[in-house]
This record gives structure tokens, sequence and C-alpha cells, in this order.
């Protein structure tokens, strides 16, 4: 039975090699071993996985600022995909971002990444106009 629970960090090692293998271009700030403490540091209850018979199948990370709520890492294993994983991360992070009152998510798709685009459309999110823009403070 698949289940979508909040992370512990006994799944640290399963959640790295899903990342290192779903998302190569990320760089070092969004690694497991730097995004996974800071995450657990402020709103842990929003990272989420789904897991079945305790091996991790897919995660999001999700964040509400108290003007929107944010949704990340939407991953799952390749050979897990297509089973309605990635429906499930979504709409459980959604139902407990709304609970905290959240109105309104966002989330950015790397360009090029068209199944993800489609994947979030299905899901009912619309391509907005704004230029996304980054800086670092480290
Ligand atoms: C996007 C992703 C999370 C989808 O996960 P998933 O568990 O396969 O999604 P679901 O099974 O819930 O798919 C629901 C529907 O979305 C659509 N969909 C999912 N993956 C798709 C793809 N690669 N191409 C086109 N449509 C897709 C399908 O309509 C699917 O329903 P169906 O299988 O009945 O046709 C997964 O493909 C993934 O991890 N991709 C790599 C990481 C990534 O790009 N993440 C998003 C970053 S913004």
């Amino acid at each position: 039975m698949i289940e979508v629970v909040s992370y512990d960090e006994t799944q640290f090692a399963e959640v790295d090699a899903l990342w290192r293998a779903v998302f190569p271009e990320d760089p070092p700030h969004s690694h497991a071993p730097v995004a996974i403490p800071q995450k657990l540091a402020v709103q842990r209850d929003l990272f989420l996985v789904a897991v079945e018979g305790g091996r991790v199948l897919g995660t999001i990370l999700a964040g509400y600022d108290g003007h929107r709520g944010w949704l990340y890492k939407l991953a799952v294993h390749p050979n897990a995909r297509r089973c309605g994983i990635g429906t499930r991360l979504v709409r459980a992070a959604e139902k407990k971002l709304a609970t905290r009152g959240c109105t309104k998510l966002n989330l950015q798709v790397r360009a090029g990444n068209d199944e993800a685009a489609r994947f979030w459309a299905l899901m009912g999110y619309a391509q907005e106009p704004r230029i996304s823009m980054g800086r670092s403070l480290a």
C-alpha cells in the first residue's frame, strides 16, 4: 500500500539518490545534504514522501510564507511513474497548505521540461506570464 507521509531522517539516503537521479541539473544548494536540513528547520511537516513497504517512491517539498504557497522537488522514482503517485503527492501537499490558510500556490518548471508542464496542467496549474528571477544570499 502506498502512503504519503512526512519525511523522516531515516529516509535521507533514498531521497538523496532519487533527487540525484531525477534532478541532475540542480545546483549544489538544492542537493539533499543542504536542502533537507534547511527544510527540516522550517515547516518540516510540509516535506512529504510517498512510501511503499518502507521504500521511498516519491517526494514533494512545500512551503507557505504567509502570502503564497510554493511547491518544489516533486519527484517520482522512474520505475513507479504513471501510477498516480505524483498526483497523490501534489494533492497531499495542497491539502496541508490549505489547512495553513494558503489560497494560492506557485511553482517553477525548468524550461524544456515539457512532460512536467503537462503533468502540472493536468493538476489544474496554469502557466502565468511571469519572469522567474533569483539571487543567492549565500
Ligand atoms: C512529473 C512526475 C512527478 C509525474 O509523476 P507520476 O507519478 O508519473 O504522475 P501520475 O501517475 O500521478 O500522472 C498523472 C497524469 O499526469 C500525466 N502525466 C504524468 N507523467 C506524464 C508524462 N511524462 N508525459 C505526459 N503526461 C504525463 C498523465 O496524464 C497521468 O495520467 P495517466 O498516467 O493516467 O495518463 C514524474 O514524471 C517525475 O518525477 N518526473 C521527473 C521530475 C520532474 O520533472 N518533476 C517536476 C519538476 S517541476
